[in-house]
């Protein structure tokens, strides 16, 4: 680690986040990774911003941003966007829109002419809870349905969590959300009693391809049309003109017929896309 160490304790203004320190730090994420930070995130912003002083030994807010904003403060970049981004997520969260892609989305699928792989998006894919929840209910389908597979791609901007997903190993109590008859089947409890996590069965996690994506990036280098993107409790952190440049993005990386789901305190009605509204955020592509 690149930081001189300083013999100056934090004390008087240093030990607080000056709005000068406060507005460099939200204008930084903003511009990286469209995340809005608000007055109403200063103290949000100082406890965990002092997680990373804590780890780097450094005594105040004043000392960290210079560091930060250093030449040598480029290798701190992935571990603030880690601090400061929120990566809570669960399995089978938000159930309805799990509900709907079995009981509508897969069968339209299913039934349609051409291809006969089933392509889903998880877009902020956090720790993987959702790209794998997502991979049960896949896998069940096209169980059902002879010659029918799926891919589904999962990105996220994190390195950290994104480590996480590839492992696919979760506490017991986390995966309890999980159906009893998805975990007999799709989940392997490790041996040791001391340590009660799962790990997700391999035949699924091959069907997962992680990778790091910014959703602010003018473009995605993806090739193929997608016919579903979950994109779910990410947007919700972006400003009205960052969510409207993502949701013409991915309506370009949907197939015709593409459906996009997003979270449950999230909504389209307010920004300019070609969207037909289907359900409570769930949005279709017209095709
Ligand atoms: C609250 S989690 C949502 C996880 C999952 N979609 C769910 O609903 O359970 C938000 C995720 O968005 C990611 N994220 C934030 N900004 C991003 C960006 N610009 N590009 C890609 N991912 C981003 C964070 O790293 C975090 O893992």
């Amino acid at each position: 680690m690149g930081y001189p160490a300083s013999e100056k304790e934090g004390h008087g203004d240093d030990a607080y986040l000056s709005d000068r320190d406060f507005k460099r730090l939200s204008e930084w994420i903003h511009a990286r990774i469209g995340i809005f930070m608000g007055p109403d995130k200063k103290t949000l912003m100082e406890g965990r911003v002092k997680k990373r002083m804590r780890h780097l030994k450094i005594p105040s807010f004043r000392q960290y941003c210079e560091f930060v904003f250093s030449v040598q403060g480029k290798e701190e970049t992935p571990f603030l966007i880690d601090v400061l981004t929120t990566n809570k997520t669960d399995f089978f969260r938000e159930p309805v829109h799990f509900e709907y892609l079995n009981r509508t989305v897969l069968p339209g699928l299913a039934g349609r002419s051409g291809s006969n792989t089933i392509r889903v998006w998880s877009a902020a894919c956090s720790t993987g809870e959702e790209p794998y929840t997502l991979a049960m209910v896949l896998q069940e389908f096209v169980a059902r349905k002879a010659g029918l597979d799926y891919t589904i791609l999962a990105t996220d901007i994190s390195r950290t969590v994104l480590e996480k997903a590839e492992q696919g190993i979760y506490q017991e109590e986390i995966a309890a959300a999980v159906p009893l008859s998805l975990r007999q089947k799709y989940l392997l409890r490790s041996r040791d009693p001391e340590n009660p996590v799962v790990r997700i069965v391999p035949e699924l996690r091959e069907k997962v391809w992680l990778r790091r994506l910014n959703l602010i990036a003018d473009n995605f280098d993806i090739s193929k049309e997608m016919d579903v993107i979950f994109c779910r409790n990410v947007m919700i952190y972006f400003d009205r003109a960052t969510q409207e440049k993502l949701v013409q993005k991915f309506y370009r990386h949907l197939a015709p017929g593409g459906y996009l789901f997003i979270g449950h305190a999230e909504s389209l009605s307010n920004l300019k896309t070609s969207f037909t509204y289907m359900a409570p955020t769930i949005y279709k592509k017209d095709g």
